[in-house]
């Protein structure tokens, strides 16, 4: 872990979305629709970082002025060894995904965790009340964020279903109780009781297979989430809705992971409001 140098406290705070592509990322339009809606002098930008040069970006990452960022693919791992002082979710996950300076030293956080759990709050408020198990399609590092944040949150029973199982066995060795590993072949069956499916997979995404799973068994006061926010509404979503069960797109646990981020680095904690997510979503279906 390394140590940073603070920006100097006259400069305007910038922050940065760091990343490699990091063209389609949608952090510096969220980000800037808080800055003009709060009336900040700052800024965020976008910062394109390959995998060769993201040490020596860190070691002068204070002295380009930035008071810290986002990191996404394929940084959150290489970006949590660059931190002073993580939070207990980033050292858990051993990866984060927002830098700030504390005292001249960066400290990372995992805003994935608590992205996730606001985002079902805010949409399916009680999700958590309903009794039965959770169900989590996927095993890299979108579910190891989601699986800790539903243990986190007290669930009895978590069940994960990947294409490779033993991707979906580390993940139970690395959280333990109560984290199951289902075998693909279980999982429609494993929807019955089911309180929660939440898809952590790039299937449904723009370009990619759809995820194929018939949601008939699933009870009705059941809440299915999907990570996915390109297109807005998988074909998941579409399911979940046509069956009347309440449905969380991702474009819900993209906006709500911004929010820490943004309340370190400008001082303000910022709301996930509905002219907001319009705004996003305009922007998405507008790049399609
Ligand atoms: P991230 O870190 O964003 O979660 P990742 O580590 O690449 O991304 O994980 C992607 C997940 O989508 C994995 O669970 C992957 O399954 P494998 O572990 O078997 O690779 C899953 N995934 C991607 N494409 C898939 C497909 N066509 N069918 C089933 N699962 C798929």
């Amino acid at each position: 872990m390394a140590a940073g140098v603070t920006p100097r406290a006259q400069d305007k705070p910038k922050a940065c979305v760091i990343g490699w592509p990091v063209s389609h990322s949608r952090s510096p339009l969220i980000h800037g629709y808080w800055l003009d809606q709060l009336r900040i002098e700052g800024s965020y930008e976008r910062a394109e970082v390959p995998a060769a040069d993201f040490s020596s970006f860190m070691a002068n990452f204070a002295r380009l002025g930035y008071s810290g960022g986002n990191v996404t693919l394929p940084h959150k791992e290489a970006a949590f060894h660059h931190c002073v002082r993580a939070t207990e979710t980033a050292c858990c996950l051993k990866a984060v995904n927002t830098l700030w300076f504390e005292g001249g030293q960066l400290q990372g956080d995992n805003t994935d965790v608590d992205g996730f759990t606001a985002a079902l709050d805010q949409e399916a408020p009680g999700w958590d009340l309903v009794p039965g198990h959770a169900v989590v399609i996927g095993a890299g590092g979108a579910a190891r964020a989601i699986v800790y944040a539903l243990k986190q949150r007290g669930l009895r029973r978590i069940l994960v279903v990947n294409r490779t199982k033993a991707r979906a066995a580390s993940i139970a060795a690395m959280f333990g109780q109560p984290v199951e590993v289902a075998d693909e072949s279980a999982l429609q069956q494993s929807l019955t009781d089911a309180a929660l499916l939440v898809n952590t997979t790039s299937l449904g995404m723009a370009g990619q297979p759809a995820l194929s799973i018939d949601l008939a068994p699933l009870p009705l006061e059941a809440t299915v989430s999907d990570i996915v926010y390109i297109p807005l509404e998988t074909e998941l979503i579409k399911a979940a809705k046509t069956q009347g069960l309440r449905a969380v797109p991702g474009i819900s646990m993209l906006l709500h992971q911004a929010v820490p981020g943004f309340e370190r680095w400008f001082g303000v904690r910022p709301a996930v409001s509905t002219e907001l997510r319009s705004l996003i979503e305009a922007e998405i279906r507008a790049a399609r």
